[in-house]
């Protein structure tokens, strides 16, 4: 298929990559320039613009830092309105489901599909990660085939804005999660056991969940260069609680999740990996978290 790629960060270059890999004409776009150089290699086409991006395609996908950017592109840049003719715009960046609605209202005839993704830029690369989908369900069957090729998995959440919200659920599970297995590594590490021991008990454990085991090695050796900034999880976090609030549910531990986040950043870790709050907890600041 013909496919435009608008924003090259961690997630939209493993995205322009996947799709090249399975046999797809893709066009790439990214607000900074510079960062098309490693796909243009693997043939793919750099426009200059949003607008010279979506020409021709069949299939638009924005994957973009937050809301603000989100919109920034489908609808103050309108690369919704300017989709042509049977053509689809798919938003897979995690965001608000009020943002994935209001982009849905926007895309003619409703074609617009938003489609979080489970799993980070290596898995997503490899075909490996999880797509959650919202949108008519007639047009996201329709493009089943394109689904199959960018993920190991698919799942129909529901009209726009069901997959964002699930996507935003499980980011949650995914936050607290690697946070407990944080304090157990630094409490673990100050009562003397070895990395060694800590690897084989927690890597083996079934308490530790698998999209949490794979920061596991990061959290112990402190290499926070990772995949995933603590500026996009506090982002998470915020929509997380925002959820809860609009059906009047208090989430006690999501809540500690974001404080221990925003701690960590005003600690100058936000461009760092989500295990970079590991040494938050060793600088012994948590009490007061
Ligand atoms: N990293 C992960 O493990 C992961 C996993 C699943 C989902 N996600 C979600 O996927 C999305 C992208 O994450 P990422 O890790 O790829 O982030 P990233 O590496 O920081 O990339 C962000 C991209 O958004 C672009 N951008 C930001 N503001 C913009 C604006 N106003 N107009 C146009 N472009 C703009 C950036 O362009 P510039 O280069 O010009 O700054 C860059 O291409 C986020 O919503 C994130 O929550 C991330």
């Amino acid at each position: 298929m013909k496919v435009t790629v608008l924003g090259l960060g961690h997630m939209g270059s493993a995205l322009a990559g996947r799709l090249l890999e399975t046999g797809h004409e893709v066009t790439v776009w990214n607000r900074t320039p510079g960062k098309a150089e490693p796909l243009v290699r693997q043939a793919a086409g750099e426009a200059a613009s949003p607008e010279e991006a979506v020409e021709g395609a069949e299939v638009v996908f924005t994957l973009l830092t937050n809301d603000a950017a989100v919109k920034a592109v489908a609808l103050e840049g309108n690369v919704a309105g300017m989709l042509p003719e049977g053509a689809i715009l798919v938003d897979m960046s995690t965001v608000s489901p009020d943002t994935s609605r209001e982009i849905g209202a926007a895309a003619p005839d409703g074609r617009f599909v938003d489609a979080p993704i489970l799993g980070g830029p290596e898995p997503f690369r490899a075909g490996q990660a999880t797509l959650l989908l919202g949108g008519d369900r007639e047009m996201i069957q329709r493009h089943t085939s394109l689904w199959e090729d960018l993920s190991s998995g698919h799942y129909y959440a529901g009209p726009n804005g069901s997959a964002t919200t699930l996507k935003l659920l499980s980011n949650s599970m995914l936050v607290g999660g690697t946070q407990l297995l944080m304090e157990a590594v630094a409490t673990g590490q100050a009562h003397g056991f070895s990395n060694d021991v800590l690897r084989e008990v927690f890597g083996g454990s079934p308490a530790v969940a698998p999209g949490v085991r794979v920061r596991l090695d990061d959290i112990l050796g402190g290499d926070h260069k990772g995949w995933w900034t603590l500026l996009l999880a506090d982002k998470d976090m915020s929509l997380v609680l925002e959820l809860a609030k609009q059906v009047d549910l208090m989430l006690p531990i999501a809540g500690a999740s974001e404080k221990l986040i925003r701690r960590s950043i005003d600690a100058g870790y936000g461009e760092q990996d989500l295990g970079s709050m590991t040494e938050v907890l060793r600088e012994k600041v948590s009490n007061s978290v």
